[in-house]
């Protein structure tokens, strides 16, 4: 039977959530606004208009999450901090009810023989410091390291493994150029310093914490796309190495010192503008693993009306291919060839897939949810990392996004991610078909 002992002993299994889609208690204790407490308050923002205010309570229901956590035999928990819990206005002042709140949460899971993972930013800045500029603001590398001191003192002496940053691309791409997350702004101008500054934060993050923690494991996360050319034409193949330089290699490859990959992306071209004396040698850091993300892969073809990049993605509905309710196309060998592709370059040192799963429809019949093209795709996925892994991809952990279904940034409650159903009108929670199969794979000792 296939279960966790196929993947060796040293292999970490866990799942994955994140502060602003589980916790609620937006305001509760002297937490300070965010820009997605702005942003998803906001008419016409979120599908539905839904809002994350309340999303699964997990502020005031850790500890009975825990219990199921623990229960489903899940030995890696990792979640993120809200940085406006700690700094409710991003600098200056701290909110100790904050820095209690994750104490009792790590605490708990420590004692429930729970390994805590921490990802420092994913995707709440608090909104004072997004009206002081947010991530277009050089001063963010500051504010950012500050707060990773902060974060390092508080909880380093019982945390082993951090995360710098989640998935900047996603946060500088979708909340700074398309205007679709939060903070909602637009455009080169400030996706351009959005990325710069970022970029920057990923390492001096890092640096920020190590100097601390000098033992601790820093890793930081990348949405990972395997990219694929509609044709085998030079335009969509061109086409596609351009997306591959956006989507993939922007935040990577200056951290690994390889610089950013201009000459294959043009429109990167004024991010020297941004630039000061000695951040070429900031950007590079050493980290001790890179968390892979990915769900999916893409398929990219030339297009003249995309301006600057030339290049647009097909959706999954438009190709007739098995897809969740996101619109991603279900494909596991992207999981396969996006491990491969990481592997090969020689700086990494490990690579840890920090977040894979899928969202489907999932009808409760009498008190039960049989989802189980979920756990197909669970299982799947982790077939194709065990043959990378056999292969000797050095990749050294799984983590399953989500543990409960929450608030999926501008998607709202609509795709249930979780092993674990939320009813957001009473906060009931019910174990899925999938979760009790993660159970059962993680129990063999
Ligand atoms: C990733 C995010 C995570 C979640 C999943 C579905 O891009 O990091 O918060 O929304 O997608």
């Amino acid at each position: 039977m296939f279960n966790k002992n196929d993947f060796g002993e040293d292999f970490t299994f866990g799942v994955s959530t994140a502060a602003y889609q589980i916790e609620g208690a937006f305001n509760a204790d002297g937490k300070g606004e965010s820009i997605w407490d702005k942003f998803s308050n906001q008419k016409g923002k979120i599908l539905d208009n839904h809002n994350g205010n309340n999303a699964c309570d997990f502020y005031n229901r850790f500890v009975s999450d825990l219990e199921i956590m623990k229960f489903l035999n899940i030995p890696n928990f990792r979640f993120s901090i809200s940085w406006s819990r700690i700094l409710p206005n991003g600098t200056g002042t701290i909110n100790q009810n904050g820095i209690d709140f994750y104490n009792r949460l790590i605490d708990k899971s420590l004692e429930l023989n729970i390994e805590p993972w921490i990802t420092l930013y994913h995707w709440d800045l608090p909104q004072e410091l997004e009206n002081r500029g947010g991530w277009t603001n050089r001063d963010i590398v500051g504010w950012f390291s500050d707060y990773v001191e902060i974060c390092a003192k508080n909880f380093g002496d019982r945390v082993k493994n951090w995360m710098i940053l989640n998935e900047p691309m996603v946060f500088t791409g979708a909340g700074y150029f398309l205007g679709v997350h939060a903070p909602g702004r637009k455009g080169l101008r400030n996706f351009i310093p959005a990325v710069h500054h970022a970029t920057l934060c990923q390492s001096q993050g890092a640096r920020a914490l190590k100097n601390i923690l000098p033992k601790a494991q820093v890793g930081t996360t990348f949405s990972c796309s395997h990219l694929e050319p509609n044709t085998d034409s030079p335009k969509d193949i061109n086409a596609t190495k351009r997306v591959d330089a956006l989507l993939n290699r922007l935040f990577i490859e200056p951290s690994l010192g390889l610089g950013y990959p201009i000459n294959d992306l043009k429109l990167l071209d004024r991010i020297y503008s941004y630039f000061k004396p000695g951040d070429e040698q900031l950007l590079p850091f050493d980290f001790d693993f890179i968390g892979i993300q990915n769900y999916t892969r893409e398929i990219v073809t030339h297009s003249y009306f995309v301006p600057l990049l030339n290049a647009k993605i097909i959706k999954a509905d438009k190709r007739n291919v098995p897809k969740t309710l996101m619109n991603w196309e279900v494909y596991p060998n992207a999981l396969y060839k996006v491990l491969k592709k990481y592997d090969a370059y020689p700086k990494i040192k490990k690579l840890i897939v920090t977040e894979n799963g899928s969202a489907f429809h999932d009808a409760i019949f009498d008190g039960k949810i049989n989802d189980e093209q979920r756990t197909d795709y669970l299982k799947s996925h982790l077939k194709v990392l065990l043959k990378a892994k056999n292969e000797g991809v050095k990749v050294d952990g799984y983590f399953v996004w989500t543990f409960t279904d929450n608030f999926e940034w501008a998607e709202g409650y609509y795709p249930r991610f979780g092993l674990i159903h939320t009813n957001f009108n009473t906060q009931e929670r019910t174990i899925k078909q999938s979760g009790y199969w993660y159970k059962q794979f993680l129990q063999f000792s």
